[in-house]
């Protein structure tokens, strides 16, 4: 059924269909539908960061940027759903078009630019899910805010969201905010994560709960950038990592006709980058909690994922090349992975 509505979908601009997509899955999530088709999630729970996640699979940010489709998302068997990228105000984002589709890669092109209504609307649409799974909250910074600015734009995010996130994902990765991924290198990466750490620190401990706080990175990094960055993250006191975001690199698909297009590049293209990224994490932090990220289009390359040392994997991309059913065979495959180690 998904292989019939992809293609007729696959017609559309891809942001329209994206939109209608989204739009038909709340409605069918209204009618009861979505449970009946995709059933339970997989049971396969795992403690991670003082967390129980009901399974290893979860979606990775930018696809609910508003936290608008949350319960319906929540019912595609994911073990936690990451909404965001959300900035303080709401901002449009790039020009249309802005999405592109390489079909033949299984690979998106995005240059949305953090298109998203603001923070305050994002958490009032997390306070009145019905979605009982982890609910992660990636946060970014405004165009308009400068990048020797940006740490007062992920301290506001920070206070707005502390609240009600299970976690908080910084977001320094997206390469369609100008800037941005400097914040990823050098002493700019500790005068980063040093305040928002303490901030988050003081915020835990008035509210008595500790949210995890991660940080998400970018696959365009050499051994020696990975190793400065999970320096960061240790001294820093981060909770974990999310590994990776959508790479910059076009190697992979030089010959497709939208291969210029600029912007983030997702899907398969990008899923050795991000195991290698992975790796080299883990062999600098053993104990580090590492959710795999990048190109996860099959059971078998969620598997890869947690091989390459991830605890827990997200994907996006293979959702839309493959349809929900990726969601509970990746679920099953992990646990199966898990039960014969
Ligand atoms: C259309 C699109 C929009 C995205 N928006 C965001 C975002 O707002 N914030 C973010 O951290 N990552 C964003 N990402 C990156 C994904 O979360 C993920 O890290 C990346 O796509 C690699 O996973 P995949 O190959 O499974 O898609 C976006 C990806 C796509 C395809």
């Amino acid at each position: 059924m998904y292989t019939l509505a992809r293609s007729l979908m696959f017609r559309l601009d891809a942001e329209t269909s994206h939109g209608l997509a989204l739009g038909a899955l709340d409605t069918l999530h209204r009618v009861g539908g979505v449970k009946r088709l995709y059933g339970e999630p997989v049971s396969d729970p795992v403690e991670l960061m003082g967390l129980r996640f009901a399974n290893r699979v979860g979606l990775a940010a930018g696809l609910d940027k508003n936290a608008d489709h949350l319960d319906a998302l929540g019912e595609l068997g994911f073990g936690f759903v990451e909404v965001g990228t959300v900035t303080p105000k709401a901002q449009p984002g790039n020009p249309k078009p802005r999405l592109f589709r390489l079909a033949e890669h299984g690979a998106i092109i995005n240059r949305f630019g953090f298109n998203n209504k603001g923070v305050e609307h994002l958490v009032a649409q997390v306070k009145k899910r019905h979605y009982g799974g982890i609910v992660g909250i990636n946060i970014g910074k405004n165009l308009t805010t400068s990048v020797e600015q940006a740490l007062d734009d992920y301290l506001l995010c920070l206070d707005a969201v502390h609240g009600v996130a299970d976690y908080i994902a910084v977001n320094i990765s997206s390469p369609n905010t100008p800037g941005l991924r400097t914040l990823q290198f050098g002493e700019q990466l500790d005068a980063l994560l040093g305040p928002i750490r303490a901030r988050s620190q003081s915020l835990d401990d008035a509210l008595g709960r500790k949210v995890p706080l991660l940080v998400k990175i970018a696959p365009d990094m050499n051994a020696e950038e990975v190793a400065l960055v999970a320096g960061s993250i240790s001294r820093n006191g981060l909770d974990g990592v999310i590994a990776t975001n959508t790479t910059v690199s076009r190697e992979a698909v030089q010959q497709d006709p939208q291969a210029q297009e600029a912007g983030g590049l997702s899907g398969r293209p990008v899923f050795e980058a991000s195991n290698t990224v992975i790796r080299l994490l883990r062999a600098e932090l053993p104990d580090l909690p590492i959710i795999g990220v990048g190109g996860i289009d099959s059971a078998a390359a969620a598997q890869a994922k947690i091989e390459a040392g991830a605890d827990l994997v997200q994907l996006y991309s293979g959702l839309i090349y493959q349809g929900p059913t990726l969601v509970k065979q990746c679920a099953e495959a992990l646990k199966e992975q898990a039960s014969a180690h």
